[in-house]
């Protein structure tokens, strides 16, 4: 029988398992109930009395080393489970798709940060509007074409209730709530019943200038656009200023730059001139400030207008503005955000 737990020790000590069932038959094998320990210490009883302690002693110690080794492989196997949850850290990772901005968005936030340098505030107004501070208080003749329901949008019967048409509204609300001097921006969405082609939409977005103080004169204008021309666009652009009219500026001029597009040589955003209108501008008209009860004689002021997805097209070189509103994932994702 000592042989025999000799030869068993030496089994369990030199017993490897790598899987759950090799250490199951580990444990059939030696300790379960019909295991051969168990079996060892029935057949103990049978063993003459002189011999039974030393016997029983050597049995003992095989018992333990066998529940001992259990134990080893039992947890190996597990650290082998664990080990195998844990993911190669050296492997690369999954490449995460993240947001950007819109290509307008980006290029609003660039227009705001070229004029915020220059002292001008970002200002903010209602894209529901009424007449007053849509067309009248902007010195809209009564009779304008502007008003008439080919260019607006109303939203009700009622002709007070529209959607505004240009960012204009909130130089009136600025002038009419606060005191000059007043220098602001007006980023926002505007809306025109006009048909919706490569080069106009139903909405779009603008930017505002106004700049209202005491001697404020058209170089201030020319300047402050001369400068965002070149701040927008890079050195080399090439600007224009033609006469225009618009009821609220007097005298009013029209902002051209040399098309990007086609580098002057002619395409269907230029309509083949060469030229871009970017913006409109002009001296506040005396009307207009009268109606926010500012006082021409003492102050002057001017505005400019621009359309935000026109200079976009331009800095990005897209020749269709429908591209921005239709929400295509493969044109929104090539505008990656330049910090
Ligand atoms: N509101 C004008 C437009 O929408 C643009 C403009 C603004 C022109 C301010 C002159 C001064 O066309």
């Amino acid at each position: 029988m000592e042989e025999r737990i000799q030869q068993l020790l030496k089994e369990v000590q030199e017993y490897t398992a790598t899987s759950r069932d090799a250490v199951e038959n580990f444990r059939l094998k030696f300790i379960s109930k019909k295991g051969a320990i168990p079996e060892l210490f029935d057949e103990l009883k049978r063993v003459p009395a002189e011999e039974k302690k030393k016997v029983g002693k050597i049995l003992n110690e095989l018992k333990q080393s066998a529940e001992a080794k259990f134990a080893v492989l039992t947890s190996a196997l597990e650290s082998q489970v664990k080990d195998l949850s844990i993911p190669d850290l050296t492997l690369p990772t999954i490449p995460n798709k993240i947001g950007n901005l819109h290509p307008l968005t980006l290029t609003r936030n660039r227009i705001i940060e070229i004029f915020e340098r220059l002292g001008f505030n970002v200002a903010d107004g209602p894209e529901i509007e009424d007449d007053w501070h849509n067309f009248t208080a902007l010195n809209f003749p009564e009779n304008h074409p502007a008003r008439e329901m080919q260019d607006t949008f109303f939203i009700s019967k009622n002709p007070d209730v529209l959607l505004r048409t240009h960012t204009s509204n909130v130089q009136i609300r600025l002038m009419t709530h606060e005191k000059p001097p007043l220098r602001a921006i007006m980023p926002g969405r505007v809306y025109r019943n006009e048909a919706i082609s490569a080069r106009a939409h139903c909405f779009f977005h603008q930017v505002e200038g106004l700049y209202v103080d005491r001697n404020v004169g058209f170089v201030d204008l020319k300047q402050t656009l001369y400068h965002f021309a070149k701040e927008m666009f890079g050195k080399d652009i090439q600007i224009r200023f033609r006469p225009s009219f618009f009821p609220f500026t007097e005298p009013s001029a029209e902002i051209d730059i040399t098309c990007l597009i086609c580098k002057g040589t002619g395409c269907n955003v230029c309509k083949y001139s060469g030229w871009v209108e970017i913006a409109g501008s002009g001296m506040v008209h005396p009307n207009v400030l009268r109606n926010c009860n500012i006082d021409p004689e003492e102050f002057t002021g001017f505005a400019f207008g621009m359309g935000i997805e026109r200079v976009a097209m331009l800095r990005y070189q897209i020749n269709d503005l429908r591209l921005f509103s239709e929400n295509d994932v493969r044109f929104l994702k090539q505008f990656h955000t330049v910090i």
